[in-house]
């Protein structure tokens, strides 16, 4: 079967073998048949940061397990236990419908709950961790059901255990947040503020609604709608660079914008890219997008590894001229 339409760079590649398992217990019965027939597994999401570049010859599992569960609530604080194969966004604008804060910056991220703390998902200051509470996974060895809290998954930025130490070994099947019912805005990012001031809003006005849309607004202006252009968000990691480092850059380019981080400064991976000559270019069927470079593009028939020859060019092309060394945000496959 072709994963096309699972997978959001929209890469025609296909799957051995497809199984949807709409509940744990569907999970574990897949990875018991897989093992029987000694055939490896492929845990898919929404598809939403993998970039195929072959055929893949796996057991394909697509994890659509639902539902949306209040597990605790205090005065201040509500516990919500939502299923590993819900759509991240839905999750989101029932959170704002109940008046639940805590992701409304995290709007119109694609793919799906169980995906969030795989690589820790952030936007406009707000990370998974800040509202992660802790998830089940099933152990793809014993296929038994664990527990892990925050403090467990190692989050960084993009990053987590199941990246790394524990890569391919669980499937995540639920994820519980903690949510909280008396909202702190975050709007210290500047396209933030500046919509939400172009639309009267005051900041005695603020609403996690009113963050939502303004989140909307912004991603909709330039990022590429996966449903009509094939992309997985950020290709790369913005780099984190040491004080010296920054500051030699900073001495030859006096307007690269740098985040200071408590170990170096963070500069936008999508300047470099821009300064570099490669925003907006195409090739055949893909290309850099053109309003925001970090964003690499499938315009309707690329293909997974011209894609990751884009990549490759962009990487090299970065690290002659300014001697920094680009890292993927995406998974190969
Ligand atoms: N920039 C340019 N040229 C452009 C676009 C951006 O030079 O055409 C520079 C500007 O200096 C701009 C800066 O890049 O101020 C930051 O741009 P943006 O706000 O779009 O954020 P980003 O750093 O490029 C990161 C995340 C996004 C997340 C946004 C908002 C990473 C790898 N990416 O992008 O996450 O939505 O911040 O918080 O950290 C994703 O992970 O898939 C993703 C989209």
């Amino acid at each position: 079967i072709s994963l096309k339409p699972y997978n959001t760079f929209q890469i025609d590649k296909s799957a051995k073998l497809f199984v949807e398992a709409r509940t744990p217990e569907e999970v574990i019965k897949a990875l018991q048949i897989a093992k029987n027939n000694e055939s490896p597994v492929f845990i898919l999401g929404g598809g939403s940061n993998i970039l195929l570049t072959k055929d893949v010859q796996a057991m394909v599992i697509k994890v659509t397990i639902k539902g949306i569960e209040v597990t605790d609530e205090t005065d201040d604080h509500i516990w919500v236990k939502v299923g590993a194969g819900e759509v991240w966004h839905d999750f989101v604008l029932h959170a704002i419908t109940n008046n639940w804060a805590g992701i409304e910056n995290l709007s119109l991220i694609p793919g799906t709950v169980g995906a969030s703390p795989l690589q820790n998902i952030g936007a406009y200051g707000v990370e998974i961790k800040d509202v992660f509470e802790q998830l089940s996974a099933i152990n793809r060895h014993t296929l038994e059901e664990e527990v892990f809290t925050g403090e467990q998954c190692h989050f960084g930025y993009r990053e987590s255990i199941f990246k790394n130490d524990l890569k391919d070994q669980y499937v995540i099947t639920s994820v519980s947040y903690k949510l909280t019912k008396k909202p702190q805005f975050k709007v210290s990012y500047g396209a933030i503020q500046q919509t939400l001031e172009s639309r009267g809003i005051q900041s005695g006005d603020f609403t996690i609604k009113a963050i939502s849309d303004a989140v909307i607004a912004i991603r909709q202006s330039k990022l590429p709608d996966p449903k009509v252009i094939g992309n997985a968000g950020s290709f790369f990691k913005n780099p984190v660079l040491s004080a010296d480092q920054f500051k030699q850059l900073q001495d030859a380019y006096p307007d690269v914008p740098g985040y200071p981080q408590t170990d170096g400064v963070k500069i936008p991976a999508a300047w470099l890219i821009e300064q570099a000559g490669w925003k907006g270019r195409t090739f055949g069927e893909i290309g850099v997008h053109k309003n925001q470079p970090l964003v690499l593009v499938n315009y309707g028939d690329g293909d997974g590894l011209a894609i990751k020859t884009l990549a490759e060019n962009i990487q090299s092309d970065i690290s002659s001229k300014f001697g920094i060394n680009l890292f993927p945000e995406v998974n190969f496959i």
